[in-house]
């Protein structure tokens, strides 16, 4: 088996985020986000079951998934993706607004969002699959959307081992 064929799937880079009932706000680098049905439109996200998004979701049954842009900077998605919100205040220097669902949605470095409210789930071991009904969408710029493979091949960005897609390197597996 060659686990490599798994890097020849096809995603985008978001910002997956949530709240709790005490106001406080979340949010994390998820790549795995797609569309599962057009009628209505309804989107999933695989989340580890350790973070703390994870956390607030199953809580609030609410998510938004803030689109990044495709020159969205490194430093940026370090702040979402390789910190926890158990340590740090993630959204204390960044530009958000509060959407219909109580969830923060990103406006730096974003091309639009979506916000959902969870209809499922699925635990499939390390992560829970969130199934989202869409309840608010919008588009905020013209630019183009990141993709994984962009992050990967010309922003040279990695991939912690809490994310869903991760592999580990050939040699240590
Ligand atoms: C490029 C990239 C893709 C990622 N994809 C996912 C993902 O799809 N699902 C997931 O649970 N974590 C993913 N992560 C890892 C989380 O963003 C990371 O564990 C984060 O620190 C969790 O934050 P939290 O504890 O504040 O929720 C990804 C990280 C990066 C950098």
């Amino acid at each position: 088996m060659n686990l490599k064929a798994l890097h020849k799937i096809s995603y985008g880079l978001y910002i997956v985020a949530s709240r709790k009932k005490d106001g406080n706000i979340n949010g994390q680098i998820a790549n795995t986000v797609f569309q599962v049905t057009a009628d209505p439109p309804t989107i999933a996200v695989s989340i580890n079951k350790q973070n703390l998004t994870h956390e607030f979701i199953k809580e609030s049954r609410v998510f938004s998934v803030s689109i990044l842009k495709k020159d969205t900077p490194l430093k940026f998605i370090g702040v979402f993706g390789f910190r926890t919100g158990k340590e740090a205040k993630k959204f204390e220097n960044v530009k958000y607004k509060i959407g219909v669902t109580g969830a923060p949605i990103v406006l730096e470095n974003t091309v639009g969002y979506i916000e959902a409210e969870v209809i499922n789930s699925v635990d499939v071991g390390s992560h829970t699959i969130f199934i989202g009904r869409v309840v608010d969408a919008e588009v905020l710029s013209g630019e183009e959307p990141m993709t994984y493979a962009y992050y990967h091949e010309v922003k040279q960005g990695k991939t912690p081992e809490r994310a869903a897609t991760y592999i580990k390197e050939a040699g240590k597996q």
